[in-house]
């Protein structure tokens, strides 16, 4: 995985973070529960508002019952690829909270932000065991809902593929091939300024 990145920090930091990267091609390999876990486990930690931990996880393995129900939950486009992923995880986040001391339920204003630092654990938790994960908006949301029966409070957020980096590129769809590498970023001048907007 990472002899085929490229990239470069401009200021010193863990390697993980640039290794870090979303390939489509995966190894025909499946991954054992304990693995999945282990990822989940790092979103644990993450920290929340309130210690909310909003973030909610619904998996299917490849070679599970569940999985092409979970196939079906992603768009056509990102079907023809993560159909080959060895598991797909909806990220689901609660809007409410009740806050220390109260028995009130009342909207939680960071649940997305909270479920997002979790889902930036486990992606980092995955890469660093030797797995890939890669970020899908592109899933069906109605169905989503209806098929597992979700609760209004509940936030469908975007499901990730995760998979064995490493497999066949040319077994992409051909629009796919070119773009099975790490991608840049904008330059820190661009997403940091200091005591005023800059953008
Ligand atoms: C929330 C989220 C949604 C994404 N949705 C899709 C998607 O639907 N299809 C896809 O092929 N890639 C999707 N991506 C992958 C991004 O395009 C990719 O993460 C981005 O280009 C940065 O590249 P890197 O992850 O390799 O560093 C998504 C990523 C995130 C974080």
């Amino acid at each position: 995985m990472t002899d085929i990145n490229t990239r470069q920090a401009d200021h010193p930091i863990d390697p993980q973070f640039v290794a870090r990267w979303s390939p489509r091609a995966f190894k025909d390999e499946t991954i054992p529960e304990a693995t999945l876990l282990s990822f989940f486990e790092a979103a644990r930690w993450a920290p929340s508002a309130y210690n909310a931990q909003p973030w909610r996880f619904v998996f299917a393995r490849r070679g599970t019952p569940h999985w092409e129900q979970f196939v079906g939950f992603l768009n056509e486009f990102n079907q023809s690829w993560a159909k080959h992923a060895a598991a797909i995880v909806l990220v689901i986040s609660k809007s409410t909270l009740t806050p220390p001391g109260s028995d009130k339920e009342v909207p939680a204003s960071t649940h997305s932000f909270d479920a997002g630092a979790a889902w930036g654990y486990l992606a980092l938790q995955a890469s660093l065991s030797g797995w890939a994960t890669h970020g899908l908006a592109g899933i069906e949301h109605d169905k989503i809902r209806n098929e597992l029966d979700l609760p209004s409070k509940y936030k469908i957020e975007a499901a990730i593929a995760i998979g064995r980096p490493g497999g066949d590129v040319n077994a992409l769809p051909e629009g796919l091939r070119a773009r099975e590498v790490p991608s840049p970023r904008e330059p820190l001048a661009r997403i940091a300024s200091e005591g005023r907007f800059a953008f």
